[in-house]
């Protein structure tokens, strides 16, 4: 494992991997889990030499205080990185290497991707995501880069970007790593308390009973059941509930035979935000 800091020391050590080699690419924000490793493994298996980036970026931060908060462990992370023992390099920028002029974000218009769930709930987010992944990788130039479905939207917007901006790279989509009580892997997770930590498994388990229930019962009934779960579960408390298309990521309103659903997901554990899905068909 090796750590870069500027794009341009970065760019000069993959300049030597171009040609035959295939470069993988993980995009992080740091405070590494077991599902961003699943990324990085995913990433090896398949390439030569894989770049895993760490950064916080501002402008996907809808919430100054959320920023603020969001778990930094740079050296821990590239420990992890480096127990690996692979052919990885590690890009870690300030800020001044990634926006050089001013800190702000692109608009883009993802064929209207943008404007659901998360879009609704966290103003200019994704654009702050396009702007920061059309930034790395035009840096890093891969032929892969790995994505969880645990930001399932962000995955679809994300090859939406690759169409907008021209990009040469092919998204893979990995699946969601859980904690052994069903919680979804979360770099916000280290902010729960025990207790918020046990509670949040229950979020798992009301999808695995929509899907369990999803061909018998209607849209509406799915709905009800979910809200009703969740107010009686006093410390977590539901942003919204959606069964929504995978391809469009609208909100279904009748079950058609031929569309994939999802159902998605969004609490707050105490001042925690969490995001979960799972696919129902
Ligand atoms: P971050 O939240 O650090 O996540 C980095 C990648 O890891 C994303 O593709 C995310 O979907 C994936 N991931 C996170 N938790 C996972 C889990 N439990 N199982 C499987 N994959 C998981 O998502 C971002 O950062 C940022 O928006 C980023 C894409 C880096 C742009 O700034």
């Amino acid at each position: 494992m090796v750590l870069y800091t500027h794009k341009k020391d970065l760019k000069n050590a993959l300049d030597s991997f171009r040609g035959d080699e295939k470069i993988g690419f993980v995009p992080t924000m740091g405070a590494l889990h077991k599902g961003h490793l699943s990324l990085v493994e995913k990433a090896l298996d398949e390439n030569d030499v894989v770049v895993v980036s760490i950064f916080v970026n501002p402008t996907q931060f809808n919430n100054a205080e959320d920023l603020k908060k969001y778990p930094r462990t740079l050296n821990e992370d590239c420990e992890l990185l480096k127990s690996l023992n692979k052919n990885i390099l590690v890009y870690a920028p300030e800020i001044s290497d990634i926006y050089e002029d001013k800190v702000a974000a692109k608009n883009y218009d993802y064929g209207g991707l943008e404007n659901e769930m998360e879009g609704k709930h966290r103003k200019g987010h994704f654009n702050g995501v396009g702007t920061i992944l059309n930034s790395l990788f035009r840096i890093i130039e891969p032929d892969f880069a790995y994505l969880g479905e645990k930001d399932f939207q962000q995955l679809q917007i994300v090859k939406q970007l690759v169409e907008i901006e021209k990009l040469p790279v092919t998204i893979i989509g990995c699946p969601i790593v859980r904690e052994e009580n069903g919680l979804a892997m979360s770099s916000r997770n280290k902010r729960l308390s025990p207790q918020l930590f046990e509670e949040a498994s229950i979020i798992y388990k009301i999808l695995t009973e929509v899907r369990r229930h999803f061909k018998e019962k209607t849209l509406e009934e799915l709905n009800q059941m979910v809200t009703e779960r969740f107010l009686s579960t006093p410390n977590l408390n539901l942003e919204y509930f959606e069964i929504a298309d995978e391809k469009t990521l609208k909100s279904a309103s009748s079950k058609s035979e031929d569309a994939k659903y999802r159902a998605f997901v969004a609490v707050f554990a105490g001042d925690v935000r969490l995001i979960d899905n799972m696919p129902l068909n």
